[in-house]
């Protein structure tokens, strides 16, 4: 796959990690920046990463902030977006198998750079189980 990566400057420090573990899985990386660790606005990095996902160019996106909040709040605006902000495993798994997120955001102030990377990991190797819950993503469409 092609993995979008966009960070602040709250989420720089770990986005080398982050893209090492996609890329240890086999997957591209496209890196939408920020490159250092001067201060730069959260939303405009979003935007690089979901329009990437959006147009097809790439499969699915993760956004690094300090917390993760304002990445996946500015990503949610997005109607083709499902971002999800997970610190821990099992909402990483369940963000795939249940709500088939295209983009994952994370808090690097938050979570440690271990866990960070197992919650790429799992996020990237877990699939959507479809079903009940591709019934129930249809139902976004109405909230348009
Ligand atoms: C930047 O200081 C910080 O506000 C940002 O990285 C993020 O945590 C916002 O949600």
């Amino acid at each position: 796959m092609k993995i979008a990566i966009g960070c602040d400057h709250g989420g720089f420090a770990v986005k080398g990690e982050i893209a090492e573990v996609v890329n240890e899985l086999g997957h591209e990386v496209i890196d939408h920046g920020c490159d250092s660790g001067e201060s730069v606005n959260y939303p405009d990095y979003a935007e690089k990463v979901c329009e990437d996902v959006e147009s097809g160019g790439a499969d699915r996106g993760i956004l690094i902030c300090g917390t993760g909040i304002g990445m996946s709040m500015a990503a949610n605006r997005s109607a083709a977006i499902r971002a999800a902000l997970c610190h821990e495993l099992f909402t990483a798994a369940m963000s795939r198998e249940h709500n088939d997120a295209n983009v994952l955001c994370l808090g690097a102030r938050v979570v440690g750079p271990g866990l960070l990377r197992e919650i790429v990991r799992t996020w990237l190797t877990t699939e959507f189980a479809g079903g009940r819950h591709q019934t129930r993503l249809a139902l976004f469409s109405a909230l348009d």
